[in-house]
C-alpha cells in the first residue's frame, strides 16, 4: 500500500511506493521545501539527517562566490538568489517581481486506492497561495504532481499576472551523467525514440504548436550514465498530460544538479489571476524503476489502464473507419456496402470518418456545420445507422469540432470566433481556421452541437479529429489574450468531460492529423488515439514500439489497410499488416470491396484470432524482446495479467533477413522471450508444441514467418501455460 507520512518534528514527508520512495523537507526558517530523495525505499530515520545535510551553508568562502542559492528546491518561485529554471513567475500590480512565500500548512488525505498530499505556501506580501499537490496510487510506483494558484485578495484587487507556472520540478539523483530518451517525429512519423546525454546547460523540448504535436510527445526517460537496458538498469521516467502548448525543461546546473522542470508552456502565455479565481495546473506524473525501459513502460501502461484512462476494463472494439476507402465521398449505399463487408469481417464498431456533413466535398468547406449532408443523407444517418446497427455493429462518426472553413455558415456568421489578430491575416493550414475556444460563448456553442449530434443519433463512437497547428494566437479584445493557450485546453477537457456525462456510453478517439494529440490529459477523456494517419505496417513497427514506451497499448489504434499501401506505395501481405496492427486496438480502413473473396476469409479468421488474443494484448504486461530500431525485428511478448497464457507478435523485413535468415530463406528468426514463468512449461496454442519457460527465456522461440514471400516477415505465436508439476 502506498503511504503518505508526514515527520512534523522533523519537517519532512516521505512518499512510500510499491517499491520506490520519494523525500523532501521544509526549511527551518520554513521559507523553501528541498528536495531528498527519489528512488530506492529508504528508512525514515534518514530523512532528519538528509535535511540537515540539504540546509547546510556551503560555507562563507563558497556561499559568497557561488552567487546563487545552489539548492534544489522541491518546486522554484523565481525570486531572490534563484537561476535554475523556475516553476512559477509571477508579476503583481506595484510592479514587484517575484515571489518571497512561506510554508501555510499541509493536508493528507486518502480515497480509496489513492493518498493525496497538499502542501499550501503563501505570498509573504501579496495575495497569491500556492498548493503543491503530490498523488500515489496503491500498488503503483508512478508520483502525480502538479500545483494550483490562487489570488486570495477581495473583490476588486488588481490581477496577479502568472507568467510562468510548471506543474512539477523532478530532482535526478547526483551521478556523472545521464541519457535523456525521448520521442519526436513529425506527420506520418509520430514517436520515433530517440536519445541524447545531458551536458551542462539545458534542453527543452514543447509544443508551442496549440496541441500536444507531433513533433516531440511529452515523456522522456533518464537513466544515469547511460547504463539502463530494456530489463534492467535504474530509470527515471515522466509524462505530462497536457494537450496544448507544453514544455518541460531538462537542466543540468552549473554545480551539475539535474532536473526536469514542466508544465504549460510559457512561450506567449500570460494569466491573470483575479481575486478568488484558481489555476489548477496539469498533472505531471513520473516513477522510478530499478527494472530498466520495459519495467518503466508497464507500470505507465498498467497505471494509465487503472487510473487514467476512461473505463479501462472494457475492451477496444475492432473497428472499421471509412477513411482511406472512400476519403471524402461518402454515400448512404456505399457506406452500407462498406459496413456489411465490415460485419463479415467481425467489425464491432463501424466508423464514418469526414465528408458526412453540410457542405464537405473535399476538406475546403464545410467544418463548422455539423448538420448531415441532405444531398448524401437524404433522409438524415437514421437510416445508415440502423443498417450498421442490424448488422450488429456501433455506429461511430468523425468530427472536428475546434475548427471552422471560412467556406462555411458558421464562418460566415461569425468570422471573429477564430484566433487572429485585427492587422494580420489569417493563415490557412488544410483550408481551416482554429476556433477560439478559449472562448466561453464559443466553447458553449460546440458543446452544444456536439451534443444535439449526439442526442439525435445513436452514435457510439466519436472521433475527435484537430488537423492543423495555432496561427495568429489573437484575440481581440481581450486585455489577457495570452490566457487563450491554456484555456483552449481547459475548455475542450470540459466540453469532453460534459460530453462524456451527458452520453456515458458513446467512446472517444482523439485524433489530431494521426498521433498529434497523444498525452495523459486527452487519455483522461478518450478510449483511444489515432496514432498516425501513416498505416503502412512496416513503418508503424517503428512508429508503435515508440508509442508503447509511453503509452498502453489498448489505447493505440491500429488499422489494416490497403497494400499497396496508399501513402508509401509499399506492398505488404496481408498477415504482415495485420500482425502489427494487432499489436494495439486493432481497426480495419481497408476499400473493402476491392479485397478478393481470399483476403476476406483470412481477415476474418485473423478478426477472430484478435478477439482470442485481445485481453492479453490490450490488457497484459508488454515485454519488448526485440527492437526493430536496434535488432532489425521487432517482437513483442504480451503476458497475461495472471501469467496463463501469453502472446508474441514479430514482424522483420528483407532489409533485416540478410546473413543467416537470408541462407533460411528469410522465413524465420528466432527470439528470446521474456516475462515467463521458468519453471512452468508452454504449449503452443495452434502447433501444440511444448516449449519449457526457461528455454524460452534462455535460447528463444522460433518464429515462422506466415508470409515470407515479399520479404517481409510476422509472427503471431500464442503460448498457453502449463502449470508447474502437469508437464
Ligand atoms: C486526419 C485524420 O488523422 C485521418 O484519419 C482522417 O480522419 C482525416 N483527418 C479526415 O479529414
Amino acid at each position: 500500500m502506498s503511504q503518505i507520512s508526514h515527520d512534523e518534528t522533523a519537517r519532512t514527508w516521505l512518499l512510500r511506493m510499491r517499491s520506490s520512495a520519494y523525500a523532501f523537507g521544509l526549511t527551518e526558517d520554513g521559507t523553501a521545501l528541498r528536495h531528498l530523495h527519489w528512488g530506492a525505499h529508504l528508512p525514515t530515520s534518514a530523512l532528519g539527517d538528509m535535511l540537515a545535510t540539504a540546509q547546510a551553508g556551503l560555507g562563507v568562502w563558497a556561499e559568497r562566490l557561488t552567487m546563487s542559492l545552489d539548492r534544489s528546491d522541491e518546486y522554484v518561485p523565481w525570486g531572490g538568489l534563484r537561476f535554475d529554471e523556475p516553476s512559477l513567475k509571477a508579476d503583481f500590480a506595484d510592479g514587484t517581481r517575484g515571489i518571497e512565500w512561506a510554508y501555510a500548512g499541509q493536508r493528507i488525505g486518502r480515497d480509496g486506492a489513492v493518498s493525496t498530499l497538499e502542501i499550501d505556501f503563501a505570498d509573504t506580501s501579496y495575495d497569491l497561495l500556492v498548493t503543491l499537490y503530490y498523488r500515489v496510487y496503491d500498488d503503483f510506483d508512478v508520483l502525480e504532481r502538479w500545483a494550483s494558484l490562487r489570488h486570495t485578495g477581495p473583490a476588486g484587487a488588481a490581477p496577479v499576472v502568472i507568467r510562468q507556472a510548471h506543474s512539477a520540478n523532478w530532482w535526478m539523483p547526483a551521478r556523472a551523467s545521464w541519457r535523456l530518451r525521448y520521442l519526436h517525429g513529425g506527420w506520418g512519423a509520430e514517436t520515433q525514440l530517440t536519445s541524447t546525454t545531458l551536458g551542462p546547460g539545458k534542453v527543452v523540448l514543447e509544443s508551442r504548436r496549440g496541441t500536444t504535436s507531433h513533433q516531440l510527445n511529452p515523456w522522456f526517460t533518464l537513466d544515469p550514465d547511460g547504463t539502463a537496458v530494456e530489463e534492467t538498469g535504474e530509470v527515471w521516467s515522466g509524462e505530462l498530460g497536457w494537450s496544448g502548448s507544453w514544455k518541460i525543461v531538462f537542466e543540468q546546473t552549473p554545480d551539475g544538479r539535474v532536473h526536469a522542470s514542466g508544465g504549460v508552456n510559457d512561450f506567449d502565455w500570460a494569466h491573470h489571476l483575479t481575486p478568488g479565481a484558481d489555476l489548477v495546473l496539469p498533472s505531471f506524473a513520473a516513477l522510478y524503476t530499478s527494472g530498466g525501459f520495459g519495467a518503466a513502460s508497464r507500470e505507465w501502461h498498467a497505471w494509465q489502464r487503472s487510473h487514467v484512462l476512461p473505463a479501462a476494463g472494457r475492451l477496444r472494439p475492432v473497428l472499421y473507419n471509412s477513411w482511406e476507402a472512400t476519403s471524402f465521398a461518402v454515400s448512404v449505399a456505399g457506406q452500407s456496402h462498406l459496413a456489411g463487408l465490415a460485419a463479415q469481417l467481425g467489425v464491432e464498431c463501424f466508423v464514418v470518418d469526414d465528408g458526412w456533413f453540410t457542405g464537405r466535398t473535399s476538406d475546403r468547406a464545410g467544418l463548422g456545420d455539423w448538420s448531415v449532408d441532405r444531398a448524401k443523407f437524404p433522409d438524415g444517418l437514421g437510416p445508415l445507422i440502423s443498417t450498421v446497427n442490424e448488422l450488429g455493429m456501433r455506429f461511430g462518426l468523425w468530427v472536428e469540432p475546434e475548427m471552422v472553413n471560412p467556406d462555411s455558415s458558421l464562418y460566415r456568421e461569425h468570422p471573429d470566433w477564430v484566433y487572429h489578430f485585427a492587422g494580420r491575416a489569417r493563415t490557412l493550414r488544410r483550408n481551416q481556421l482554429v476556433l477560439n475556444l478559449a472562448r466561453p460563448d464559443v466553447a458553449a456553442w460546440v458543446f452544444a452541437a456536439m451534443d444535439r449530434l449526439l442526442s439525435e443519433n445513436n452514435i457510439g463512437f466519436v472521433k475527435w479529429d484537430m488537423n492543423r497547428p495555432f496561427a495568429e494566437p489573437g484575440w481581440p479584445g481581450e486585455p489577457n489574450a495570452e490566457r487563450l493557450w491554456v484555456d483552449h485546453v481547459r475548455n475542450l477537457y470540459g466540453i469532453l468531460d460534459d460530453l462524456r456525462t451527458a452520453h456515458p456510453d458513446v467512446e472517444f478517439e482523439s485524433c489530431c492529423g494521426g498521433g498529434g494529440r497523444v498525452d495523459l490529459g486527452i487519455l483522461r477523456r478518450a478510449e483511444q488515439v489515432w496514432t498516425s494517419d501513416n498505416t503502412d505496417a512496416w513503418d508503424r513497427v517503428r512508429i508503435q514500439e515508440g508509442f508503447g514506451q509511453a503509452y498502453t497499448p489498448q489505447a493505440m489504434a491500429a488499422w489494416v489497410t490497403d497494400s499497396p499501401n496508399f501513402l508509401t506505395g509499399r506492398e505488404l501481405p496481408l498477415s504482415f499488416r495485420f500482425h502489427v496492427a494487432m499489436a494495439g486496438a486493432l481497426g480495419i480502413g481497408g476499400d473493402l470491396p476491392r479485397w478478393s473473396a481470399e483476403e476476406m476469409a483470412s481477415a476474418a479468421g485473423l478478426v477472430s484470432v484478435y478477439k482470442e488474443i485481445r485481453p492479453v494484448v490490450q490488457q497484459g504486461r508488454l515485454f519488448r524482446v526485440a527492437s526493430v530500431a536496434t535488432d532489425g525485428i521487432g517482437a513483442h511478448c504480451y503476458v497475461a495479467p495472471d501469467g496463463s497464457s501469453a502472446v508474441v507478435l514479430a514482424w522483420w523485413g528483407p532489409e533485416q533477413c540478410g546473413g543467416g535468415a537470408a541462407r533460411s530463406g528469410g522465413a524465420a528468426r528466432s527470439v528470446r522471450l521474456a516475462g515467463l514463468d521458468p519453471e512452468a512449461a508452454y504449449l503452443d496454442a495452434v502447433s501444440r508444441q511444448r516449449y519449457p519457460g526457461a528455454v524460452l527465456l534462455r535460447d528463444g522461440l522460433r518464429l515462422t514467418a506466415a508470409d515470407a514471400g515479399s520479404g517481409f516477415g510476422s509472427a503471431l505465436v500464442r503460448l498457453v501455460r502449463i502449470q508447474p508439476g502437469v508437464h
